[in-house]
């Protein structure tokens, strides 16, 4: 696991608060990669359905249908929910450490109709508390690389899910072999850049599901069809006036915008990997 000390959660929270306008402006109501097929070009048509693309294979392969209860850890502008709860006819609950997310994935909601569905909490994922086996499902896109002890985590989201419930989740994992020269560093700048406290690696989650009693079902390596989103992202900041607005606002999220070639080399170096691991709780007659 790579580890920086620069970055604290009053960081974290305060990227997210103004941030979220950012993340808006540049590329939608998803906070997430977009996810394309190897024949698809990244055009600027593609990048929502590609987000859209991300959410539903990821719910194909947690298998989510109308009758789970699903927490979304680290929920955002409720970019995933919102698409759950109206495909998917499921009940969510979001969960974001940001008050602006909150009100913003609430809003959002409602004008989709959707509020009776679904219902956003601003709190913190590693201090929330929820009964045991509540969930069907523990959902979380891209928001493990934001807290402090991941282990811990699983742990408890893993106590969260009924027997026979999923948990799904998609990582900027550091890459497997971070011993090559200058991978340690590039990893360091994105979670610098990226307010990350850390990075780890795809067969540590894996440990630690399978330590807090879960079946790995599905491990999928995307880096090569999500790492087009940061080209996008790139045009996009060229063509548009974020990068003056973001000066003026406020300078780190200068640093968050400049930081898109960084994790781009990250992906293309083998520095850094993207991708889901599915993992179910097993039934109580399979566990016995
Ligand atoms: C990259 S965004 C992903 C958002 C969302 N999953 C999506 O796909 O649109 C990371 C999210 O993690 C949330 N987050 C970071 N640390 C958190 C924590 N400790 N507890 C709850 N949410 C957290 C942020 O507020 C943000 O919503």
């Amino acid at each position: 696991m790579i580890a920086v000390d620069s970055v604290k959660k009053d960081s974290i929270r305060s990227h997210y608060q103004l941030g979220t306008l950012f993340y808006r402006l540049l590329w939608g109501p998803h906070i997430h990669h977009g996810l394309w097929s190897d024949n698809e070009t990244a055009n600027e048509t593609s990048a929502y359905q590609a987000q859209c693309q991300l959410t539903d294979t990821l719910a194909d392969l947690a298998e989510v249908t109308s009758a789970d209860r699903v927490v979304d850890i680290g929920c955002g502008m409720g970019g995933s929910a919102i698409r759950l709860a109206r495909l998917r006819g499921c009940d969510v609950t979001g969960v974001t450490l940001s008050s602006v997310q909150r009100h913003w994935a609430a809003f959002s909601s409602r004008i989709k109709r959707l509020a009776g569905r679904t219902r956003f909490l601003a709190d913190d994922a590693e201090g929330v508390v929820f009964q045991r086996n509540s969930f069907d499902v523990v959902w979380s896109v891209e928001c493990t690389e934001h807290l402090f002890d991941k282990p811990q985590f699983i742990d408890r989201a893993a106590r969260w899910l009924r027997p026979g419930g999923r948990m799904a989740i998609c990582v900027w994992f550091e890459g497997e072999d971070t011993s090559r020269s200058g991978h340690r560093r590039q990893c360091e700048e994105v979670c610098e850049r990226f307010v990350c406290p850390s990075l780890a690696t795809r067969a540590d989650y894996v440990n630690w599901m399978i330590h807090s009693g879960l079946q790995i079902r599905h491990n999928v390596d995307w880096t090569d069809r999500v790492a087009r989103t940061w080209e996008i992202c790139k045009r996009r900041v060229r063509r548009s006036g974020v990068r003056h607005l973001a000066r003026v606002l406020d300078r780190e999220q200068v640093d968050f915008i400049d930081g898109f070639d960084a994790l781009l080399g990250a992906y293309q170096s083998g520095a850094m990997q993207y991708g889901a691991i599915v993992a179910e709780k097993p039934s109580v007659a399979d566990a016995a």
